[in-house]
């Protein structure tokens, strides 16, 4: 088994709203990333799995909990820290139109990173990389000085790898990478993250809003509900084997995801109101959509609980 990269424990953020409320986008997430593996962080709009990515690279400073990465914590770092850490921990968007500049060619979208991080000594140095970085991720040298508008989505979410993997990262979060693409392309930049991360030992956190993609690129799961992971485990364990309601809930939302789970278990519906995380109340968040809920859920927070071979849940019934 290979070492832990990324050690997350207790992360919390909080958003104010209106000077007042406060917003628990992240509430103590815990979950651990093994170096050349890749886990699949998934849940509803809004649950909090961006902030999750955005904290870890130091875009939002955390509100309590530790980050390891590489054996050292980074919850609290310098700027000086901050810049080598970008060369090191990378993200790739879920719009890459709006994540690209408009008004930069590729060479420059691509050189940015080589710039800031000065990592040629000519210019000719400069061109081979981009070129090489190119190539990489199937584009061709001529597209080097045309503008993103010029591409397709498929297209620009590759000049968007190229641009993450320029820097010589170790940890990418892929945050809804593949969600705006054709499920035909889809499938391509699952590939070609996949073949990337295998040659250049990667680490990923990869977020997706539903089940039907990560399976194909995850070792772990985490699923999200209102600012906490409700269940984590082994990407097969999950599926098969799903432990909380809203777990089932989303495999039943995408039945392609899964054809074994929807033939073995039988529909529980979400249904009921969802709450708001701005002071949320005690008890489980899940418990107004819960199917099978019971008087506890309304009163008490679930805490997570550990069956063998790693996959846990957070819900009183497996208490
Ligand atoms: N900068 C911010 N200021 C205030 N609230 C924010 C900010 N960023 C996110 N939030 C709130 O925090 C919660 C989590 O948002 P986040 O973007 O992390 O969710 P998400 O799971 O990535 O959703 P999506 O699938 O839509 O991308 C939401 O309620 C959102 O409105
Ligand atoms: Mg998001």
């Amino acid at each position: 088994m290979s070492e832990i990269l990324l050690d997350v424990q207790g992360l919390k953020k909080d958003f104010r709203i209106d000077g007042k409320h406060i917003l628990k986008a992240v509430d103590d997430v815990s979950f651990t990333i093994r170096r050349g593996e890749t886990l699949g962080m998934v849940g509803e709009s809004g649950c909090g799995k961006t902030t999750v990515g955005r904290t870890l690279l130091r875009i939002y400073e955390p509100d309590g909990g530790k980050i390891s990465f590489d054996g050292k914590d980074i919850s609290k770092i310098s700027k000086r820290q901050e810049k080598e850490l970008t060369k090191k921990m990378q993200m790739i968007y879920q719009d890459p139109y709006a994540s690209l500049n408009s008004f930069y060619t590729v060479e420059d979208i691509i050189g940015e990173g080589l710039d800031i991080h000065k990592l040629y000594e000519t210019k000719a140095e400069r061109r081979e990389r981009i070129i090489e970085l190119l190539n990489v991720v199937g584009l061709h040298r001529d597209h080097m000085n045309r503008f993103p508008h010029e591409f397709s989505g498929g297209q620009r979410q590759r000049i968007g790898i190229a641009r993450a993997l320029a820097v010589n990262p170790e940890f990418i979060v892929c945050d809804e990478a593949i969600s705006a693409l054709d499920v035909s392309i889809q499938a391509q930049v699952i590939n070609m993250l996949t073949k990337l991360q295998k040659d250049r030992n990667l680490t990923y956190l990869f977020i997706a809003h539903d089940l039907s993609m990560v399976r194909y690129i995850s070792d772990n799961i985490a699923v999200m509900y209102m600012g906490k992971i409700v269940e984590y485990g082994p990407t097969n364990e999950v599926y098969l084997h799903p432990m909380h309601p809203y777990t089932r809930g989303l495999l039943e939302a995408v039945p392609v995801a899964n054809p074994d789970y929807t033939k073995i278990h039988k529909k529980t519906p979400m249904i009921g109101e969802v709450t708001s995380p701005i002071n949320p109340k005690p008890g489980c968040r899940f418990a107004s959509r819960c199917p099978v809920v019971m008087d506890v859920c309304r009163t008490t927070d679930p805490h997570m609980t550990e069956s063998e071979n790693g996959h846990k849940t957070c819900c009183h019934k497996y208490r």
